[in-house]
């Protein structure tokens, strides 16, 4: 149960370094203006669940110059990288494994808890949710990207991936246990969860807002890690699913054409009362 990770092969892939690296750096001009808003102090104690290669962890405690950072993911792999990368910051953030559905760590101990692109890829995304919130002290926050598969928008080519999208990750969501549109359902697991102050906002990575190199490299990155699985779950062959994310690529790194991935950032307060 602690380590339910139906994509653990793809997450260790080579792919998804490069990706998490892209999309680190496509997403975090945005989303930092949406962490500012929670108004938190620069010392605080803060998580970042299922961290991967530190990419998050390392730019929360820059923003955050007094803060404390701990970063846990079930892959040592990304922890060792993460360790490496960034041992300029180990005085005051560790990576550790531990599975983010069993932290063993003790109630209220965070003020803010981060759990970036990782619940789309995991079954019972509401077991995590509740143990993140167990973590995080009453009056504390959480901040989680929960990506939403039906918020990607191309325009047709050769081919049109409109069609993939249509398709791939509903029957990859029924073979994984996993939620592919999280990003729309995790308002309701919040309301359940009795949190409150909840915000969804949105940031906008399209070919306007996010260098088209730095964009075509997250789908370039996706289609090297993600092209077979996706013809295994679905009626395309790989040839397909190969020409649909080149044709993501191609859309993006055409001058004259827009493309645009809605990337939900949801957020909610742990009301102060509780214990
Ligand atoms: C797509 S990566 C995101 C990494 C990082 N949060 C970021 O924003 O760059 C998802 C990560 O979740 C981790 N993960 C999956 N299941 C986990 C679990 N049960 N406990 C801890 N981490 C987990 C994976 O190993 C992977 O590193």
């Amino acid at each position: 149960m602690t380590d339910l990770n139906p994509q653990a092969k793809h997450m260790a892939d080579e792919s998804m370094v490069r990706n998490l690296d892209a999309q680190a750096r496509a997403i975090w001009p945005q989303e930092v203006e949406l962490i500012r808003r929670y108004g938190l102090p620069p010392d605080i104690q803060i998580l970042d669940a299922g961290c991967g290669t530190g990419e998050g962890a390392s730019r929360l405690a820059e923003l955050f110059p007094q803060s404390r950072v701990l970063g846990v993911d079930i892959l040592d792999h990304h922890l060792e990288l993460a360790r490496r990368r960034y041992a300029a910051l180990a005085s005051r953030v560790r990576f550790e494994h531990r599975s983010i559905y069993e932290l063993d760590l003790p109630d209220a101990s965070f003020d803010l808890v981060a759990c970036r692109h990782v619940l789309h890829s995991i079954p019972f995304p509401d077991r995590v949710i509740a143990e993140l919130v167990r973590v995080t002290k009453p009056g504390g926050r959480l901040h989680l990207i929960p990506e939403d598969y039906g918020m990607l928008h191309f325009q047709k080519g050769a081919v049109d991936p409109k069609e993939f999208w249509d398709e791939v990750p509903a029957r990859f969501g029924e073979q994984t246990q996993t939620d592919l549109n999280i990003g729309r359902n995790v308002f309701t697991h919040f309301v359940a969860l009795g949190l409150e102050d909840i915000t969804m906002d949105y940031v906008v990575v399209d070919t306007v807002r996010v260098p088209r190199e730095t964009f075509a490299a997250i789908i370039t990155a996706w289609r090297d890690g993600y092209a077979e699985v996706s013809a295994e779950v679905s009626r395309f062959s790989v040839e397909q699913t190969t020409a649909y994310f080149n044709q993501m690529i191609a859309n993006i790194l055409d001058p004259k054409g827009y493309a645009t991935w809605m990337v939900p950032v949801a957020s909610a307060r742990v009301p102060r009362g509780r214990r």
